[in-house]
């Protein structure tokens, strides 16, 4: 049986010293909710917190991932961090393009793109983030919307025999507390199943984004090659977290 993957997007809500806590106050519970087999726990929190949390998690079998990577290799880009660096540091997974990079930093498609073929070099899993904004959701322009986000990383990763992951991630549903319908998010996973079967030759996993929480988890069942979850807001309280992992596993 193939895991669920269960991750944690603090996105810029906890500090240093609050990340820290956060880890120190539930290492027991973390470390047994990661040892289970059938589950696998990624905290991604700031940049500057990855270092110290994964030595503090080092008895743990949670992972520890970054929010974002540079597209380039290296060079003068004041403000970006390389694949490498993460690797360096100790990063196993890294969130590419979601929508708040591309919608306050202008990430663009290739830039996510450059960014995921950088960590599959490195060997760090890319999240990669594709998701339709409310006005596609309304005009049912979704799929078109997905197809031409994925344009450019299907090419630049169509020789990685690396995992990557796909997190489908409606914009619309981000921190509003509305989840889309059953139908429609079997239809987008059997949609994106069939794109990453016929045209992707690695390893690759679906998972679904926005307002996940103990109260929509019931939301998601059922739903054909759901390979776990991108949680946000309900990722920063860890009573909430282990609970949309127990039900969500
Ligand atoms: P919420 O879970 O707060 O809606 O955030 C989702 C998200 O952006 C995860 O990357």
């Amino acid at each position: 049986m193939q895991s669920k993957l269960f991750i944690a997007n603090w996105k810029m809500q906890k500090t240093f010293a609050e990340s820290i806590d956060f880890c120190s106050s539930n290492l027991s519970a973390l470390k047994k909710l990661s040892a289970q087999t059938d589950t696998e726990i990624v905290l991604c929190p700031s940049f500057p917190v990855i270092y110290s949390l994964n030595e503090q998690l080092a008895d743990t079998m949670v992972h520890v991932g970054a929010q974002n990577c540079s597209p380039y290799i290296s060079g003068a880009y004041t403000g970006q961090v390389s694949a490498q660096s993460l690797k360096e540091i100790g990063c196993n997974y890294c969130i590419v393009g979601h929508s708040e990079q591309r919608k306050y930093e202008n990430v663009t498609d290739k830039d996510v793109a450059m960014a995921a073929k950088n960590l599959c070099d490195q060997e760090i899993e890319p999240i990669i983030c594709i998701g339709e904004t409310e006005e596609q959701f309304q005009k049912n322009e979704a799929i078109n919307a997905l197809e031409s986000q994925l344009d450019f990383v299907l090419s630049a990763l169509k020789n990685t025999k690396q995992p990557i992951t796909i997190a489908y991630e409606p914009v619309w549903a981000i921190g509003t507390g509305v989840v889309p319908e059953s139908a429609y998010l079997k239809k987008i996973f059997q949609h994106l199943s069939a794109i990453f079967s016929n045209v992707h030759s690695g390893p690759w996993r679906l998972i679904y984004g926005g307002s996940v929480s103990e109260k929509t988890m019931s939301s998601f069942k059922d739903i054909p090659s759901l390979a776990g979850f991108l949680v946000g807001s309900a990722s920063l309280d860890f009573p909430k977290f282990e609970k949309i992992v127990l039900l969500g596993k």
